[in-house]
């Protein structure tokens, strides 16, 4: 009998380029014996919904402008993500906070790329290209990204994986958020979907530390 499938539910918001990183990655083996069960977006038009429906993957959106009240909102984004039943949840580009009862039903289950080298340029206001603006605004010569469980702070996670990337003089915003994309997000995302299907991903209880079996 075959061995059963690692299932994982990705949350999105924009173009999905790190969702489509994921794609890439189980489709081509990177990521073995792994499904992608759902895509859920909080944007109608979020260019990842394609993505994923050009693949076949279930996408839905769950816009908090549908709901009275923004608890609705997380209920219901939280009652979709449980009756999947996945084992892991990527927020992938995802710009809306978790719900605390989302983290309470995955604890240590929840994923999260953000684009700077954590606890660098990260926690409230900085997302998406804010990110690299108030890098080149630093001027700090290496930048990157990281990978981390999602727990009930903003960017406050155990931290996975990270991947630096250099700083040069002529970047700006855009430039530097496509070779962070290109160069860490891309990478160290699937990388630790991979770990975490195959067992190798565990947080210290004491520390509140990532331990990864080599
Ligand atoms: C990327 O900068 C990512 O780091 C951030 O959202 C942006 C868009 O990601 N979290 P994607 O193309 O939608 O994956």
């Amino acid at each position: 009998m075959s061995a059963s499938k690692f299932k994982i539910g990705v949350l999105v918001s924009g173009g999905g380029t790190n969702l489509q990183a994921i794609m890439d990655a189980v489709k081509n083996g990177d990521i073995p014996n792994t499904e992608i069960s759902f895509v859920i977006s909080n944007n109608a038009n979020a260019y990842a919904l394609t993505r994923a429906e050009n693949a076949g993957i279930p996408a839905r959106c769950i816009s908090p402008k549908n709901f009275t009240s923004r608890l609705d909102f997380e209920n219901a984004l939280t009652e979709a993500v449980v009756s999947y039943n996945v084992d892991l949840v990527v927020a992938a580009g995802f710009l809306v906070i978790i719900p605390k009862a989302m983290i309470r039903a995955y604890k240590d289950r929840i994923i999260n790329i953000h684009p700077s080298l954590i606890p660098s340029f990260c926690g409230t206001g900085y997302y998406g290209l804010k990110v690299h603006e108030a890098v080149l605004a630093r001027g700090v010569k290496v930048t990157g990204a990281t990978v981390h469980f999602v727990d009930e702070g903003t960017d406050t996670g155990p931290i996975i994986f990270q991947k630096a990337v250099e700083v040069l003089q002529d970047d700006t915003p855009k430039s530097l958020q496509l070779r962070v994309m290109e160069q860490a997000e891309w990478v160290i995302l699937p990388k630790a979907i991979e770990y975490i299907s195959r067992g190798l991903v565990s947080v210290d209880p004491e520390t509140r530390t990532v331990k990864i079996k080599q």
